[in-house]
């Protein structure tokens, strides 16, 4: 297992892999990578702390709170119960819901929730997970991150600040886990266009009674615009775990795979 072989080109190259990724409902990123890893065979486990309607009789679908312990505890406890253990685990949960008005509105509470979501949640999902990893000497982790880590924004300090944290934790721990066979690396989108992110674009419009378009011109141009010209789409980065979780990645370890159409200018 780990090396490339002609089978990893077929469609169905995750075939008997056990997958949990957090966050896979609402038409956000993590709703893609559920779709994208099933369409490749994988069984895919996905966690939320909305019960979708037609995720509720599934056993692949466990309710929790990931910025929580005892949301955590809860996925790892179920996972265990259910599967024994995941072969992937995608750590994609990640937000701010900080206020405006810049670092001296921020509390104390919102540091500490930015570091719960974006930090805690991961290190508590990896520790409970990856015993079973080492076991069977195989494993998968990818941290969704975000460019903010590099590129601070006005209103989400904490959140910038804890995906940094999250990219050096997920450095450190891709070091040690290399040995054991568990491979380790983080993904930063740039400006996706999530149907949360839609949502805001809407609220923008309306706000300064102008159109989606604008909004959206308005949202880009805050970034210091995009090379490409146009926003990401979920399934763009859902792509590019695809790749990063397969055996074609087999030698791809502690790398930060920034997917932005360009924003960040600098090496
Ligand atoms: N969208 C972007 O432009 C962008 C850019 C850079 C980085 N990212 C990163 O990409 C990842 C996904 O972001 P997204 O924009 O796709 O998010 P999203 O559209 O807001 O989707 C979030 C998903 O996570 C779940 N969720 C949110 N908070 C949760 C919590 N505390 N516990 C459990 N589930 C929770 C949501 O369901 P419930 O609400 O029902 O819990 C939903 O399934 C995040 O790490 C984010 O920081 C996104």
């Amino acid at each position: 297992m780990g090396f490339l072989t002609d089978n990893s080109f077929n469609t169905k190259e995750l075939d008997g892999k056990r997958v949990l990724v957090t966050g896979g409902t609402r038409g956000g990123i993590g709703e893609a990578i559920v779709k994208r890893l099933a369409h490749a065979g994988a069984t895919v486990i996905t966690t939320a702390r909305k019960t979708p309607d037609e995720l509720k009789a599934s056993d692949l679908f466990i309710q929790a709170d990931v910025s929580t312990p005892d949301g955590t505890t809860k996925i790892i406890k179920e996972v265990l119960e259910r599967f024994g253990g995941v072969d992937i685990l995608i750590n994609n949960v990640g937000g701010s819901s900080a206020p405006t008005g810049g670092v001296l509105a921020q509390s104390d509470n919102d540091w500490q929730q930015a570091f719960e979501t974006n930090l805690f949640a991961a290190v508590r999902l990896d520790r409970g997970l990856l015993p079973p990893m080492i076991k069977q000497g195989y494993g998968v982790i990818i941290h969704i991150t975000s460019i903010q880590r590099r590129l601070p924004g006005n209103n989400t300090m904490a959140y910038s600040a804890a995906k940094a944290a999250l990219t050096n934790y997920s450095k450190g721990l891709a070091t040690e886990m290399a040995p054991k066979g568990i491979r380790v690396n983080t993904v930063a989108p740039g400006f996706t266009e999530t149907k949360a992110a839609e949502r805001l674009i809407n609220r923008m419009a309306q706000n300064s009674e102008t159109d989606y378009n604008s909004a959206r011109q308005e949202l880009m141009d805050s970034l210091g615009g995009i090379p490409i010209g146009r926003t990401a789409r979920p399934e763009e980065v859902a792509e590019l775990v695809s790749f990063l979780v397969s055996d074609r990645a087999s030698y791809i370890i502690g790398c930060e795979h920034i997917i932005d159409g360009g924003i960040i200018r600098t090496i």
